[in-house]
């Protein structure tokens, strides 16, 4: 795992447009968006990326994604992980992120990770318009996720 580089960027498009139905458009990888942001490579091609917002001791993900033809390897469970802990030793001890109702490959990914559903944002996406659910995971003093 390393950092996202501007010269990462046409590969992270790539993957960006063939993942999600609403990709972000180029303009949204801006250099302040770029901060905090990883990629994963295996055998030196970019297999996927995440990007997360910080805020006090929240750390807010905001896109993660998996180059199609290489899902369902473990690859995304790295990526969440490493970035997690990463996050974790640097003292964040709250995790966020929202996903589409119907994405249960990412739901069950979270859950797998400690996420639970915190609650429903309404025609939250558009292209299609679908629910958000709104994740969190939450660290306690032993590390452990709790539910408040
Ligand atoms: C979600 C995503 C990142 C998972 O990446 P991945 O490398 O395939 O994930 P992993 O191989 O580590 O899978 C870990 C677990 O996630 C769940 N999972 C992953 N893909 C799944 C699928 N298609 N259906 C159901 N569960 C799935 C499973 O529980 C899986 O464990 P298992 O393989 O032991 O059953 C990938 O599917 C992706 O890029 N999706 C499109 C972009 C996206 O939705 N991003 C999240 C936005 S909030």
């Amino acid at each position: 795992m390393q950092q996202l580089s501007q010269s990462d960027l046409p590969a992270v498009l790539e993957i960006e447009t063939r993942a999600f139905c609403d990709p972000w458009p180029e303009a949204a990888f801006s250099a302040d968006i770029l901060q905090h942001a990883w990629i994963l490579e295996v055998d030196d091609q970019l297999c996927g990326y995440i990007i997360y917002h910080l805020v006090l001791d929240e750390a807010i993900i905001l896109n993660f994604a998996i180059d199609p033809d290489m899902r369902r390897q473990g690859h995304g469970t790295h990526l969440l992980s490493r970035t997690l802990s990463e996050l974790e030793q640097s003292g964040y001890t709250r995790f966020y992120l929202d996903v589409r109702r119907s994405n249960r490959a990412a739901i069950q990914l979270y859950e797998k990770h400690g996420f639970m559903c915190l609650g429903i944002r309404k025609s939250y996406y558009n292209d299609p318009e679908e629910d958000a659910i709104l994740m969190g995971k939450i660290l306690t003093n032993q590390g452990n996720s709790h539910d408040s």
